[in-house]
């Protein structure tokens, strides 16, 4: 569905009850790559997942130059739905930099954390050219071009030839990215900064989901988030490359329901 959160265009889904569980998406995507946890989650809690501004239905207004845009815009929907206490953030990759960022800024306002094969570290000086390679390609070849560039890099190598119809989905996802969007996300995540002193001072509940297979994610980056967030547990799942989510569904969901368990108990 879609509404209008300070005259801005917002596409965005919401189902079931309770505890409220906000799932950013990552980049190039959109809130579909969150499909399989409607079913899974919504008997859980009270799921929400928002389209970033200039991807699926939320429209792009103006250019974006820090994740911090995206969390403010997160934060805008969450109030407009009336949801006053605070949310378990959950972050897909550049959804786990916007989730970071939205810790910064409203730290009364996160319950939990769970940061989906992302990481805490600042893009390096490699990154950040790789970033400039990619706007330059937008601009030239839009987002099919940096569904070509991304596509292969994004599965483990067992999803990648066995699962045709996942790969052909998120190439449909990738390629509807709009290319303002695209480059607004590469300025921004070009120039994140380190979240690692964000969440060194965290101490709620964090479950960090790796996949044993993510080839834009390695073990390091997640357990330097593992180290710095005291309150953390890490669950890497096997044959799950960088989107877990989508790759292994049901690992991931009974990862989060878990975690969702500990948060009751506690
Ligand atoms: C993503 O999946 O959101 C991006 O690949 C993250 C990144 O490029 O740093």
């Amino acid at each position: 569905m879609q509404t209008t959160v300070m005259g801005r265009v917002v596409g965005y889904d919401e189902r079931g009850q309770g505890t409220p569980v906000i799932l950013i998406h990552g980049f190039p995507l959109n809130r579909m790559i969150w499909e399989a946890q409607w079913e899974g989650l919504m008997d859980h809690a009270r799921i929400i997942a928002p389209d970033l501004r200039g991807f699926g239905e939320s429209e792009m207004v103006e250019a974006t130059t820090e994740v911090g845009t995206y969390a403010d815009d997160v934060r805008e929907l969450v109030n407009a739905l009336g949801i006053t206490e605070p949310a378990i953030i959950v972050g897909h990759s550049m959804g786990g930099y916007v989730a970071m960022a939205y810790l910064r800024r409203y730290p009364d306002h996160v319950a939990g954390l769970i940061l989906v094969n992302t990481k805490a570290t600042a893009d390096t000086i490699e990154a950040q050219a790789g970033r400039d390679k990619n706007i330059a390609v937008a601009k030239e070849k839009g987002a099919d071009g940096i569904a070509e560039e991304m596509l292969p890099k994004v599965f483990s190598p067992k999803t990648y030839t066995s699962n045709p119809e996942l790969v052909a989905q998120v190439k449909r996802i990738m390629q509807s990215a709009s290319v303002a969007g695209i480059v607004g996300a590469l300025s921004a995540m070009r120039e994140r900064p380190d979240s690692t002193p964000t969440l060194l001072e965290f101490s709620q509940p964090t479950l960090i989901i790796a996949g044993a297979d993510d080839l834009l994610m390695n073990a390091a980056d997640q357990e330097n988030m593992k180290l710095a967030a005291r309150n953390s547990t890490l669950v890497t799942v096997p044959d799950a490359g960088h989107l877990t989510p989508m790759e292994q569904p049901e690992a991931f969901n009974n990862a989060v329901i878990e975690f969702l368990r500990t948060m009751v108990r506690a």
